[in-house]
């Protein structure tokens, strides 16, 4: 009897020493196996008397269960411990991603805006009808809303808010912050997406938009003109120029959309080719739109809870797509390619 504990001892002191599967199988064929230690003992059972040879059998099979789960364990645990162990193989490098080039445009125009003391903030894309249109002086049934054609949300409509909409543009931020600021100065940039239902090669349903909202006592045209000026030298460099051009939105009086010099032809709408003048093909003209603006209209100043008689501000808001291309030079046939998520594409920047 004593040889079970001798073998199993042994055995034990084998497995211990093992270093690779191989040694593993090795070590089952050496107790295992046909001519194995195993084997042998049993062939031994006829010279074990009779009464001794039921508790002989059973010894052999209880250290044949024993070494067989030894050796199962021992593989489970091999196997794990070396797959992950093996420092020698080289390392799988993971994918690094990028900004993406409206987060990288975004980035740089709060960097721009930042040492004037403008601040950025978010206001809701899931925005009520009454911050959108009626308090930027937009009556229900006003025509200027049909610009807007909107994305509605269900909800429940609000008898003073109106229906949810997705916001079609950022300038409802304006209402929200003189309501959360109360008292001027108020300088804030509004970085929103904003969603219109158009979806063809220059527009996507998603875009962005920045809005600048300047309000304190005194504020006139050229602080507006002042401020755009210095971010188009900083965003696109000191050569280019702007123009304001009289327009009209509901939300702002006087009104204006504003326009930068093309930097194909200098601003002068031509360019010479071979000797002859041509009409310059990126603006036609020598300007490129770039936005609107205005002064805050006095219902909307008093539709933020602000006192248009003590305290004057404009606005603009510019789209942030469109002056990314613009500063890259890109003419791209299909404005979609930016949400395609194309890698190929978007690795360019
Ligand atoms: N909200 C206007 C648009 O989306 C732009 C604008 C903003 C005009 C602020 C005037 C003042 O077209």
């Amino acid at each position: 009897m004593q040889q079970f504990d001798t073998i199993k001892s042994q055995f034990e002191e084998e497995l211990g020493k093992l270093n690779s599967l191989q040694d593993l199988e090795n070590l089952r064929i050496k107790y295992l196996g046909k001519k194995g230690v195993l084997k042998k003992l049993l062939e031994g059972i006829s010279q074990i008397s009779k009464i001794e040879r039921k508790e002989f059998g059973q010894n052999i099979n209880a250290l044949k269960k024993h070494i067989e789960t030894s050796l199962k364990d021992y593989k489970l645990n091999f196997s794990k411990e070396k797959s992950f162990f093996d420092i020698t193989i080289p390392g799988t490098r993971i994918k690094r991603g990028s900004l993406h080039m409206v987060t990288l445009a975004i980035n740089e125009i709060i960097e721009i805006f930042k040492p004037l003391g403008f601040i950025r903030m978010s206001y809701p894309e899931v925005e009520w009808e009454y911050f959108a249109f009626d308090a930027l002086n937009m009556p229900k049934d006003h025509p200027a809303r049909d610009d807007f054609e909107q994305f509605f949300v269900k909800f429940q409509p609000n008898p003073e808010m109106g229906k949810m909409i997705l916001s079609p543009h950022t300038s409802s931020g304006q209402i929200r912050e003189m309501r959360r600021v109360k008292k001027p100065p108020i300088r804030m940039i509004n970085v929103a997406k904003c969603y219109r239902p158009n979806w063809d090669t220059t527009h996507t349903p998603m875009f962005h938009q920045f809005e600048g909202l300047c309000i304190d006592k005194g504020i006139n045209i050229t602080n507006l003109k002042g401020t755009i000026n210095y971010f188009v030298k900083s965003f696109f460099g000191p050569t280019r120029k702007i123009r304001l051009r009289p327009y009209h939105f509901q939300f702002t009086e006087p009104s204006f959309e504003f326009d930068i010099s093309c930097n194909v032809c200098g601003g002068t709408g031509k360019i010479e080719n071979n000797g002859h003048t041509e009409k310059c093909k990126v603006c036609k003209s020598g300007w490129l739109e770039l936005g609107g603006a205005g002064m805050v209209h006095p219902n909307v100043l008093r539709a933020g809870g602000i006192d248009p008689e003590l305290y004057s501000g404009w606005a603009f808001g510019i789209g942030i797509e469109r002056i990314f291309m613009m500063k890259e030079g890109l003419s791209l046939d299909d404005i979609r390619v930016l949400y395609s998520s194309n890698i190929k594409f978007l690795k360019q920047f």
